[in-house]
Formats: C-alpha cells, sequence, structure tokens
C-alpha cells in the first residue's frame, strides 16, 4: 500500500469482501460443492423484504409485480401470497401465472403493442384492464369493446433512468385527449394512465413531475371515469454505488400522489427493486491465463447467461471472490471473463484480485433482475441450476 488513501480503498473493499452480501462464505461453498456451479439462488426471505419494503414506503399504491424481471414460480407464488399482484406482458407469462395457480384478479397486461392472439389469450384468462399509446392498438380493442377496459401509456423522457423506457412506448402528453376521444368514439372504455419513467432512477423527480402532470390531465378531462394511475417501476437498488433509501425515494411520490382524487386506484410496477437484491449467482474460475499486465480469469458464466444484465440492462454487479485474503495480500490487475467463445464475454475488464486457482469460487450479488430472464444458452452453455432458499441456508 503505497498511499494513506489506497490503504483506506483497500480496507473499504475487504470490509465489503467480508460482507458477500450478508452470507457466509462457508454456506456458499458448501452450496457449491453439493449443487455445482454455476449456480442463481433466489432468497425468498429478501423478496419478502424488499416486496415489504416498497409497500411500506408506497402505502396507497398497489403493486403489480413486474414479472418479466424475474420470472420464476417461487417468486410469483411469494409475492401472491403476499398480496401482490402482477403486470403481464406476454402469453408466456400468462401460461407462468396459469401454472402457478394464480388468477388474474389483481393482472394488468401492461405491453403497449400486442398481436390480437395476445389480446384474447389475456381476457381467456381474466385479465380486463390493458395499455395502450397509439390509434391502430386501440382500434384492436373494438372486438372486445364489452370486456376490455385501457389504460394510455404517457410517455416521460428521463434521462437519468439507467434505462429510458419512454424512448419506445408512451404517447405525448398532449395526445391523451385524441387518444381518449378515439376510444371513446369507437365505444372502448379508458379508465386510467400509466407511464413508466425509466429503470433504476436516481431520484423520484422523474415519478413527481409524471403524477402531477397526469393528475392535470385527468382534472381537465372529467368526460372520463378515470380509475387508475399506474406509475410504473423505476424503483433504484445498490450495485456498486449508493441510491437513495426506499423511504427518501418515495417520500415526495406520496405526497404528489396525495393530489390525486381518492377514488382513483394507485398501481405500480415494481420489478428491479423486488427481484434484483433478492438473488445471487456462484461462479466458479475453469480457467486462467496470463495475457500482457493482466491476470484472465475465465468464470463458468458471463455476459451471455446470468450476468447479460450487463448487456441488456446495463447493470454492473458486485462480483467477489469467496476465497477469503488479508490486508497484506497482493491483489493483481485481473480481468473476468465469461466462458463462451466470443470476445464480448468480459465481465470487468479491470478489477483487483488474489492469485485465484482454478476452481476458486466467486459470488455475484443483486443478480435477481433483467438476469436469469435475459440469459442465453449461447454455445449451448445451458442456463444455470437455480435454487429457491431462506435466508438462513445462506447467512
Ligand atoms: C411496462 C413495464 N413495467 C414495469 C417494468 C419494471 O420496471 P423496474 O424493473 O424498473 O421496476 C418494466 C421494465 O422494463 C416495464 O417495461
Amino acid at each position: 500500500m503505497s498511499t494513506a488513501t489506497e490503504l483506506k480503498n483497500h480496507l473499504a473493499d475487504q470490509l465489503k469482501q467480508d460482507h458477500l452480501a450478508g452470507y457466509s462464505r462457508q454456506k456458499l461453498m458448501a452450496l457449491t460443492e453439493q449443487h455445482g456451479s454455476p449456480l442463481f439462488i433466489i432468497d425468498e426471505d429478501r423478496i419478502e423484504a424488499q416486496y415489504k419494503s416498497l409497500t411500506r414506503a408506497l402505502p396507497a399504491v398497489k403493486m403489480r409485480y413486474a414479472i418479466k424481471a424475474l420470472p420464476e414460480p417461487h417468486v410469483l407464488r411469494k409475492l401472491h401470497a403476499m398480496g401482490c399482484g402482477f403486470d403481464i406482458a406476454t402469453q408466456g407469462e400468462i401460461d407462468l401465472m396459469k401454472r402457478c395457480d394464480i388468477d388474474a384478479t389483481n393482472a394488468i397486461h401492461t405491453h403497449p403493442i400486442k398481436k390480437d392472439t395476445d389480446i384474447k389469450a389475456a381476457l381467456d384468462f381474466g385479465c380486463r384492464f390493458f395499455v395502450v399509446d397509439n390509434i391502430a392498438e386501440i382500434d384492436k380493442f373494438i372486438p372486445y369493446k364489452e370486456e376490455a377496459a385501457l389504460l394510455i401509456r404517457v410517455n416521460f423522457r428521463n434521462q437519468d433512468a439507467v434505462v429510458d423506457l419512454s424512448r419506445k412506448f408512451g404517447c405525448l402528453l398532449t395526445r391523451v385527449p385524441d387518444l381518449v376521444t378515439h376510444a371513446q368514439h369507437c365505444g372502448i372504455e379508458v379508465v386510467g394512465l400509466s407511464f413508466h419513467v425509466g429503470s433504476q432512477v436516481p431520484s423520484p423527480s422523474a415519478h413527481i413531475n409524471a403524477i402531477e402532470m397526469s393528475a392535470d390531465l385527468m382534472i381537465n378531462m372529467p368526460q372520463v371515469n378515470w380509475q387508475i394511475l399506474d406509475i410504473g417501476g423505476g424503483f433504484p437498488i445498490e450495485y456498486n454505488g449508493p441510491v437513495m433509501s426506499i423511504e427518501d425515494f418515495c417520500q415526495p411520490i406520496n405526497e404528489a400522489l396525495s393530489a390525486l382524487p381518492p377514488e382513483i386506484d394507485l398501481l405500480a410496477e415494481p420489478g428491479r427493486f423486488i427481484a434484483g437484491p433478492s438473488a445471487i449467482q456462484l461462479l466458479s474460475v475453469v480457467g486462467k491465463a496470463q495475457r500482457g499486465a493482466r491476470t484472465w480469469y475465465y468464470l463458468d458464466d458471463g455476459v451471455y447467461g446470468v450476468l447479460s444484465g450487463q448487456i441488456y440492462d446495463h447493470a454492473k454487479y458486485p462480483i467477489k471472490t469467496l476465497k477469503p485474503y488479508g490486508l497484506n495480500e497482493t491483489l493483481y490487475p485481473s480481468v473476468l471473463a465469461g466462458p463462451t467463445c466470443d470476445s464480448i464475454d468480459v465481465i470487468d475488464e479491470d478489477t483487483a484480485l488474489p492469485d485465484l486457482q482454478i476452481g476458486d469460487v466467486m459470488v455475484a450479488t443483486q443478480v435477481g433482475a433483467y438476469t436469469m430472464s435475459s440469459a442465453t444458452e449461447f454455445n449451448l452453455y445451458f442456463k444455470p441450476k437455480s435454487l429457491w432458499l431462506k435466508s438462513t441456508d445462506l447467512s
């Protein structure tokens, strides 16, 4: 250690290293020995804790878990048992709900673009509420005007979101009156507005702005029987840097929501906040090579697998070695790579690690959301085994 800052950083790293997201090194090692690696583990208690902290932080809002984040039966059943509803976007997600014996009572179909067969499947399932953002989509509901009710998705661009979801979907606020008039002319009921200000949002200001604008619009369009405002997802989690606590994030959102008439049902579609911190992945070093100044470690999963969120979701997951190392251990400039033959499959180009050996185990944390769900089987590396465990099995 040459400078005080380096020493401080190293100590901070060391603390994190020991922390392992609150899990026990021994238990994680034992699970790898028992089940092999790579191994994806979902922690039932963390699903529960994340759901409860979000519902506590947004007491007036009903949750509709965005299944796409982690479409896993145990997760759905657990959330259903706690009273959570579901945001569905595809027939596959409907089939998953059916397999879990969950009915459509608290389901909302949020995909703004659907085939006729998607609409029929959702209606047959019993889902009544659908999101649209354009005239062509509204017209698809003419045959189903007796059964379906629509929410108009409004576009609120948000440059601060890690994933800007308003680039692809949502209409301008100024378009809403035309869309409502068109739907009403076709005899289709419009009952609400929805928006998604982007995923992994650093501050609540975009939500607040969208809520205020939506409330104004609803008040200025009394000819509509407004019943629902759906505020989407976006609630942030900690990857490699701090984020606002969920309480601080939601408190001004609650204030903005209180301006809405009390008869409006308030919904949210959280995905990342519930699923993200609830899963870890264990990976093993399967190869090691010195290339220039760096040691390359090849792991048994990478960006084509569970760590696919690094590509699709712009996430960077905390990854630590389970090998205990002390303050005096030398750290070497290292690269972590996935196992596939493609050179894009590099997890971290620039990390500092102790000297690892083939068979050493690493743990990636915060990997519950948009990871397993976007994992491919490129090179026919199959998706990892998944376990559903309690926190006590891991700590
Ligand atoms: C329509 C819709 N709802 C909800 C979500 C979940 O968002 P988040 O994971 O940020 O909570 C997404 C994410 O892509 C989405 O597209």
